[in-house]
């Protein structure tokens, strides 16, 4: 495991091997969250690994999947399930305002991007803010787990949220 796995390691690892002894879990869309979830933290850590200069084509693609699924969550999955369950509501204010937060920590990096070149004093600070924008996410998406994950193991798919009253 290097430094950065160590890092971003979900701290909630207890909370995981529970939900995926559910027999629901595979089949339920807390699997599918998970699964989602999973191909960020990846892609992330591919950014932040890399030696010099990471690929801003990759950096913008992540960025890219990141803004859709947040849209859905914000206009659909959060409130939609805020009506459904009983959901600690500061949990999920939180939830929203870390999307926002994202936003502004994207724009920092993206300036750096632009201005740095690889041997660029620069790339130290571009290394900087992008650990910073992908230490919150990953805290984003492990809060997002322990708030939503509970619920969604009895929600049989996405697609079946579709119909529920936003
Ligand atoms: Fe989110
Ligand atoms: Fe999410």
């Amino acid at each position: 495991m290097d430094a950065y796995e160590k890092k971003v390691k979900p701290t909630y690892l207890k909370d995981v091997a529970t939900w995926r002894e559910d027999s629901r879990f595979e089949s339920s869309a807390a699997g599918r969250l998970w699964t989602v979830h999973n191909n960020f933290r990846g892609e992330a850590l591919e950014i932040l690994r890399a030696k010099k200069k990471p690929s801003k084509r990759a950096f913008d693609d992540l960025l890219k999947d990141i803004h859709k699924h947040h849209k859905g969550e914000d206009t659909s999955i959060f409130p939609k399930m805020k009506k459904k369950f009983q959901i600690d509501e500061k949990k999920m204010k939180t939830l929203e305002d870390q999307h926002v937060e994202m936003l502004r920590l994207e724009d920092q990096a993206r300036k750096l991007f632009d201005e740095v070149d690889d041997d660029d004093g620069l790339l130290w600070e571009l290394k900087q803010t992008l650990d910073a924008l992908f230490g919150h996410f990953m805290s984003h998406l492990a809060l997002e787990e322990q708030t939503l994950m509970p619920h969604l193991l009895s929600v049989k798919s996405f697609t079946d949220m579709k119909t529920w009253p936003v």
